[in-house]
């Protein structure tokens, strides 16, 4: 059993050892691609995202839009938690290390079934206004809020996106505090919260190719018709790359940028990382040997959804529970890593069950497993590895928050190799990857702290 568990551990260590020096490989390759400068690539506007039949078919109107569970899903999805086969047993003196523990899964599945008010929850989903827009032949979903405020008091425009496996649902407790004024401020956020293609209740597209770069034009389109030619955008996971993609692509139009996952480059501190950051920050990024190792164990959902995305989708779809423990897991260990060392995952520590299965409903009412998967598969595609838009700097003024338990820090002399005005860096020592939804209040604070300044820039450029 030792002798076992060390070969085992010389795999990983040899294993990690190959991963640093090809990462190394790639970092030169990054600097050196870095000192050609590149033009920014026309992405078609209008590019067709749905069937070809319904080629200017579609009305461009804005219609609102409900959430609804009808009886016969909620029937259908009662009976497979009730149903569903024995499940096999943990590991003795294991929590959360081979993934969701099954001991710990039937109070969810029972409360899921039988506790989890459908109807009240429904009306909890419905308390913002939502709407449906065809866009690019897509039925795209968004919650939108007008702030209720003084008509002194400047109304700015927020885009917020989020990412997987989130949705919309992760900025239901923010919303009510970025639309109100907070003290010392004299603007309030009109928020537009769309669900990404392919996820939620926004449709998903038909054929391949829809990554970052081809939401970012759907969401900007979307901007657009709702009567902003310009406008502030936030993002955390997939919503922080397209923020990112779109701050890139659309320099005149992106006013201001605030991302709780800023990522630009890693390599550079690998041997001497208190070059790039500060001595008490070095454990977040370094060594980089417990990075990849971390990497090694907590990503192999990514290779899969980036691979072979409707295998999985076929298991996912038909199982709630299936879903549940994939997509909780995540909620588990991207909150606090050492999370998977709890038994019940942590998963109370910020959040309540109502909440997590509102995000989880959202994933099953849809359908909409397979195609929020997809996602990765687009934005590692050849097709859209081409545009380089790693490789383009961006001037639009960009706030980095990062959460202690985010997945990467990024020093902010990364991030200025790419967003050039890095206007600062909030780093937290509290909070995870889902920040809007496990600490709003310090998540809308930062917002607010960041667009005050994005405004400042803007207003300093102009008297030069
Ligand atoms: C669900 O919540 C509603 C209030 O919104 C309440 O009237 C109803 O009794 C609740 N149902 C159950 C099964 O608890
Ligand atoms: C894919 O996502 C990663 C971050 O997860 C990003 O660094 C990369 O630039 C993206 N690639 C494309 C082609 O969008
Ligand atoms: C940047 O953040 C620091 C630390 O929170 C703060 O003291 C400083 O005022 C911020 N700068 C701007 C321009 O907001
Ligand atoms: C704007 O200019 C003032 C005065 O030079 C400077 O202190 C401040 O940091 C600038 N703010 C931003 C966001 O660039």
């Amino acid at each position: 059993m030792e002798t076992e568990l060390a070969e085992t551990q010389n795999t990983m260590g040899f294993l990690i050892k190959a991963v640093l020096v090809g990462a190394l490989g790639v970092a030169v390759w990054f600097v050196f691609k870095k000192s050609t400068p590149k033009p920014i690539p026309q992405f078609d506007p209008e590019e067709w995202w749905g069937l070809n039949e319904l080629k200017g078919r579609l009305d461009n109107s804005i219609r609102p839009f409900n959430v609804k569970f009808d009886e016969e899903m909620i029937k259908d999805l009662k009976s497979r938690l009730n149903n569903h086969r024995p499940l096999t047993r943990p590991l003795e003196g294991v929590a959360f290390e081979y993934g969701f523990n099954t001991n710990e899964i039937v109070s969810w599945l029972i409360y899921w079934a039988q506790e989890y008010n459908f109807s009240e929850r429904e009306k909890f989903l419905n308390q913002f206004p939502q709407y449906k827009t065809y866009i690019q032949g897509l039925d795209i979903h968004f919650i939108r809020v007008k702030p209720q405020v003084a008509e002194n008091v400047e109304i700015v425009p927020l885009l917020l996106m989020h990412g997987w496996p989130g949705s919309v649902r992760e900025f239901y407790e923010a919303i009510p505090l970025l639309t109100r004024r907070q003290p010392g401020y004299n603007f309030a956020f009109e928020v537009v919260i769309p669900s990404i293609p392919g996820y939620g209740f926004s449709q998903g597209a038909v054929r391949p190719g829809l990554g970052a770069p081809q939401v970012s034009v759907i969401f900007k389109n979307l901007m657009n018709r709702l009567g902003y030619d310009k406008f502030y955008i936030q993002g955390g996971d997939w919503g922080a790359v397209i923020a990112a993609t779109m701050a890139t692509i659309f320099p005149d139009v992106i006013l201001g940028h605030h991302s709780n996952m800023l990522t630009a480059y890693m390599f550079v501190g690998a041997y001497f990382p208190s070059l790039v950051m500060p001595e008490h920050l070095v454990d977040r990024l370094y060594p980089l040997s417990s990075l990849f190792a971390y990497v090694m164990e907590e990503f192999g959902y990514m290779h899969l959804q980036a691979t072979k995305p409707d295998t999985l989708g076929v298991s996912l779809t038909d199982s709630p529970a299936g879903l549940l423990a994939y997509i909780l897991e995540k909620f588990s260990t991207w909150t606090k890593r050492n999370h998977k060392f709890k038994a019940d995952g942590g998963l109370e520590f910020r959040f309540t069950k109502d909440q997590l299965i509102d995000n989880l409903m959202i994933y099953w009412s849809t359908n909409c497993i397979t195609t929020s998967m997809r996602f990765y598969a687009e934005n590692f595609s050849n097709r859209n590895s081409e545009y380089g838009l790693s490789d383009i700097t961006s001037p639009v003024p960009t706030w980095a928050l990062q959460a202690k338990d985010e997945i990467f820090y990024q020093p902010p002399s990364f991030i200025k190799t790419k967003f050039v005005n890095l206007i600062n860096n909030t780093v937290l020592d509290d909070g995870g990857h889902f920040l809007a939804f496990e600490l709003p209040e310090v998540f809308t604070e930062d917002v607010f702290k960041a667009v005050k300044a994005f405004k400042e820039f803007h207003k300093n450029k102009t008297e030069l």
